[in-house]
């Protein structure tokens, strides 16, 4: 996903701004580029394919100056290619921009602008803005942003400078994250904060439609109407360290074994034993209304809906309420109606994910409340929210999720036991579960301890195709979820299904050549899946099955089986999905695919 770099002050501003854009490699792009301003004129590098490529390419030319702008771009107009990546300079080589985001009424700009003499060299709705930021330019590139803003529909962060202004820097936003770095004289404009962590700590995030002006003596934030506004300056307390690999070979293997961890961070300070209730300091202020409501909608895309789609089990068997799980991108344009005072809770790691957004937006305008359960802090999620819960699992940096998934599950799990005690459960429920909650760092930690065999079994099978992935009730949601860690990181085709659909289409496929991946636990539903994987094995598909330890009846009729410790039923799926996390892991090994940056995607999703 597109990141953007940007840089005022004393240091040399081509090495920060390639420093910067290799922090945002982990993002996802398919191209970059910078521009630098040397205090006469501004160079402009970009081209399709790698940082390393454009870091050689700069490595021969001699940059001065004390202003840049730099950018990875994964493509949304226009093809992946040296003209479409940016910055992007207007008609007559005077602003150069980089963008984030999308323009979306870019084309009635883009002729309005035809029409007077402005060519076009790009396919992108980026040089609409530096085009439209030029014509509204009369000396002072702020006003001229803030002109430009005012025609924009669509989403945007910009960082943009100008010719004849060697010493400003100008960053807007709305709708797409952007935070000014300060240090010492020097500042930083940047849409993710790993970016510029080398130099600073103190940032300042922000808002929908502030613009920023940032030159060598400071900075000043306007926000609509052009008044000055304050905005708070936040230290950034996670180490560069911890967005480093630390000895693994890739990051999505570092977060996998980071889970006994994340999900004890999960619980860290929120549980009343005694009580037998979780504390959650975030819902404080929509306590009240919180705890009389009647339903509750999670939300979320990829992942991130597969663990709510995980919630909803979690939701009905500990409460009363009414709970959906829906995905966000369909979500936002369905015809919505909810009964009063329902919750919607949106669940992001990156707390960018557009779709996630702007259902949460449209949820809110026709009057549901809105809670997050969010990873990064004061993301754009975070903040629209206003109450909710944070994962605190450190960067997740892999593109593909698996820290935050588990950790996800607790917290819907601190969550609805919260409710639930509010509604039925007992106090000895409440302890039972808490107590259950508090064993599965270790458990998870057991779990990992099957990594060789996973490995193993890896190895054998790597090389089919295709793949099935079966669960039921609490691990339908993990059959979803093994099946697509699979197919994003080893390319392989996957499918995860509700075992009991089976009969219903699926079973045609099975044959020799097509691995079944079972979820099976010991919960009411056992012998159903039972009798599903006969159903696979009386057909000579091969079976790989994640059961309870000691299961032994699974052990005799299946081909490969993964033990995990037994715990809650609704708990379950917190332990069987690390097996399916390195199943993935080490399938995509095998096959030598780029595991931390598959192809094709992006790790936060800021446009639909
Ligand atoms: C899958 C994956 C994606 C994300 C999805 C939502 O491994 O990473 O499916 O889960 O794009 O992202 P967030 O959670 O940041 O809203």
């Amino acid at each position: 996903m597109c990141g953007i770099v940007a840089y005022i002050g004393d240091l040399d501003p081509k090495e920060v701004l390639i420093e910067g854009l290799k922090r945002l490699e982990y993002r996802g792009y398919d191209s970059a580029g910078v521009a630098v301003h040397d205090g006469d004129s501004v160079a402009v590098y970009k081209m399709a394919g790698r940082i390393a490529d454009l870091e050689r390419r700069l490595s021969q030319v001699k940059l001065g100056g004390s202003l840049g702008i730099g950018h990875t771009r994964w493509a949304t107009h226009g093809e992946p290619n040296d003209i479409n990546a940016h910055p992007h300079p207007d008609y007559h080589n005077k602003v150069f921009v980089v963008h984030n985001g999308i323009i979306e009424n870019y084309l009635a700009i883009k002729k309005e602008l035809e029409k007077r003499g402005v060519r076009f060299r790009s396919e992108t709705d980026t040089e609409v803005i530096s085009n439209l930021i030029a014509l509204n330019y009369t000396g002072d590139l702020t006003e001229a942003v803030i002109r430009a803003a005012e025609l924009m529909e669509g989403t945007f962060g910009i960082a943009v400078i100008h010719k004849d202004e060697p010493k400003k820097l100008v960053l807007a936003r709305r709708g797409s994250p952007l935070i000014v770095g300060i240090k010492d004289g020097c500042f930083f404009g940047t849409s993710d904060v790993a970016a510029i962590l080398p130099h600073t700590r103190d940032v300042i995030y922000l808002e929908d439609n502030d613009i920023a002006t940032l030159t060598p003596d400071g900075y000043k934030i306007i926000s609509r109407g052009a008044k000055t506004v304050t905005r708070l300056l936040q230290r950034i307390e996670w180490s560069l360290e911890d967005a480093q690999l630390n000895g693994y070979p890739h990051y999505m293997l570092k977060e996998i074994y980071e889970q006994p961890e994340a999900i004890f961070n999960a619980m860290r300070g929120r549980i009343d034993i005694m009580e037998g209730v979780p504390k959650l300091g975030g819902i404080v202020p929509v306590w009240e209304e919180l705890k009389n409501c009647k339903s509750i909608i999670l939300l979320g895309c990829g992942t991130s809906f597969y663990a709510a789609l995980a919630g909803k089990y979690i939701f009905e068997s500990l409460t009363n309420l009414d709970v959906d799980a829906e995905l966000a991108s369909e979500f936002r344009y369905r015809r919505m109606s909810f009964l009063p005072n329902t919750f919607v809770v949106a669940l992001s790691q990156s707390g960018e994910t557009a779709d996630t957004l702007a259902a949460m937006r449209e949820a809110k305008r026709k009057g549901a409340r809105l809670l997050g359960i969010v990873n990064v802090v004061a993301s754009s999620i975070a903040r629209e929210a206003g109450a909710g819960i944070y994962n605190h699992a450190g960067p997740e940096i892999g593109v593909a999720s698996t820290k935050i998934y588990t950790s996800q599950l607790v917290i819907l799990t601190l969550l609805a036991l919260l409710l639930g005690r509010h509604q039925t459960l007992s106090l000895t429920d409440g302890v039972r579960i808490l107590r259950e909650l508090e064993t599965l760092p270790s458990k998870a930690r057991e779990v990992l301890k099957k990594a060789d065999l996973i490995e193993t079994i890896a190895q054998r099978y790597h090389r089919y195709n295709n793949w099935l992935f079966l669960g039921r009730k609490y691990n339908y949601p993990t059959a979803l979820e093994g099946a697509l860690k699979l197919k994003e990181v080893s390319y392989i085709h996957a499918e995860g299904y509700a075992a009991g659909e089976m009969k219903h289409g699926p079973i045609a496929l099975i044959n020799p050549e097509m691995p079944t991946v079972a979820i099976i636990t010991r919960d009411e539903i056992y012998e159903k899946m039972i009798n599903n994987i006969q159903e696979v094995k009386s057909r000579r598909g091969p079976v790989i099955a994640v059961c309870n330890e000691g299961d032994e009846k699974v052990k005799e009729m299946v081909d490969e089986v993964i033990e995990v410790p037994e715990t809650l039923p609704f708990l379950s799926p917190i332990l069987n999905v690390i097996p399916l996390q390195l199943l993935a892991y080490h399938c995509a090994r095998f096959l030598g695919r780029d595991i931390d940056k598959p192809r094709n995607l992006a790790k936060s999703v800021t446009v639909e």
